[in-house]
């Protein structure tokens, strides 16, 4: 391997600018997002699309795989109005996947059934060369057709939330060439080669901003920023890996589009959030179960919170789903305040788990 004497950034993409939309109608997700509370705490779960829906394994089975599906964009717009048209969440979130961003950069990525996702790993400095990320808006137009689509599909009270993984939690799986138990050779690559994990960094940095200002100029009115892998971050290298290139993002995103409040999940960092959120800034910070009431709380000071009911509990259903999730709106609903779960929905969650989860956080509207 010789990882030396890389310099190669990237070339800036050219692009049209689109009209934003802009709701006529309230909507309590982005005002929670700009620090109000209103009459109920808005709601969405991460993962609300996907295969726990019958309609989504209907789909998905007509898809040629896992991308197809994500580059179709008339299937993506119904598969991200499928749990809307359910549940009626305060957000929708965009059907994609962080890992759209190696595949646009031309690094071959599968989905296994079963398996998850299978990428060729980046093992050279001439698999990074190979990696172009000028290639991102050109080859992920169909995602911000998918955009279009949904918004011109969507209620007005209902927000269309953009995303993309942070480009730690990315690479590591470029790294690794798919999921990983102890992210050994990612964490080893960055310590032997570390001008090489900055450019492929850069990269990242790159191709995810002009994605998400692509997505905004589309008609996603909010983003989120996935960093689901920051817990394997050592301390000393935090600020390389994980703040860094966050605050890339979200200061080369509001340069474009300043008013689209951008939320972060860094999963497992626990007491680093406050400094997270302070040093990349980000308008909202997504929180995982490990993170107390009395964390959250403080980091309400900071920002409004998206959280945090462990998605066992959805999996479980009946009175404890219903205790936790009363605890949660007990503990948090008083301040800036989004109701998420702490992970993605199980796939094998009933999907009656999650009406009766979003009736009961409705209900508090009505005097609860
Ligand atoms: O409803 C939504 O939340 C929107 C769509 C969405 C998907 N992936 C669809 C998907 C979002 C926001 C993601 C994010 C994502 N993707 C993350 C960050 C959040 C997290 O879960 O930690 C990560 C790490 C990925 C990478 C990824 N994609 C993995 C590890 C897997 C396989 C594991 C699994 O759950 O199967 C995927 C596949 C994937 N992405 C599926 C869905 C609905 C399932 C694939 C299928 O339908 O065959």
């Amino acid at each position: 391997m010789r990882w030396n004497n890389l310099t190669g950034i990237v070339t800036p993409v050219e692009h049209q600018p689109e009209r934003q939309f802009s709701p006529a109608v309230s909507n309590l997700f982005l005002d929670a997002l700009s620090g109000q509370t209103g009459p109920r705490p808005p709601f969405w779960f991460m993962r609300q699309a996907g295969r726990y829906l019958p309609e989504y394994r209907e789909i998905r089975a007509q898809a040629d795989g896992f991308l197809d599906l994500c580059y179709t964009p008339e299937r993506a717009a119904r598969v991200t109005l499928q749990p809307i048209d359910r549940f009626r969440p305060d957000a929708a979130i965009l059907f994609s996947d962080i890992l759209v961003i190696p595949d646009a950069m031309g690094q071959e990525v599968g989905f296994s059934e079963g398996f998850g996702p299978v990428l060729t790993p980046v093992t050279s400095q001439a698999d990074l060369e190979r990696l172009d990320p000028a290639r991102t808006l050109d080859h992920l137009a169909p995602v911000f057709e998918t955009v279009r689509l949904v918004r011109a599909e969507l209620p007005d009270d209902v927000a269309l939330l953009g995303f993309a993984g942070a480009p730690w939690t990315v690479a590591t799986y470029m790294i690794e060439g798919g999921s990983s138990r102890d992210f050994n050779q990612v964490k080893g690559w960055v310590i032997s080669e570390p001008s090489a994990a900055a450019a492929m960094l850069g990269m990242l940095v790159e191709a995810t901003t002009e994605y998400l200002v692509a997505q905004v100029e589309a008609g996603a009115q909010a983003l989120q920023l996935f960093d689901t892998w920051a817990s394997a971050v050592p301390a000393s290298s935090f600020e390389t890996l994980v703040i860094s290139p966050t605050r890339q993002i979200v200061d080369g995103v509001k340069a474009r589009t300043p008013d689209v409040p951008i939320i972060g999940f860094a999963r497992g960092i626990g007491p680093r959030l406050a400094d997270y959120v302070r040093e990349t800034g980000i308008d909202a910070v997504g929180l995982d179960s490990a993170i107390t009431f009395d964390q959250a709380r403080e980091l309400q000071d900071i920002c409004p919170v998206q959280g945090n009911l462990d998605p066992a509990y959805l999996l479980a259903g009946g009175p404890p789903m219903e205790a936790a999730a009363n605890q949660v709106l007990d503990q948090l609903a008083d301040g800036p305040f989004v109701f998420n779960l702490a992970h993605g929905i199980h796939k094998d969650t009933p999907f009656a788990h999650v009406e009766a989860l979003a009736e009961q956080i409705r209900d508090r509207g009505a005097g609860a």
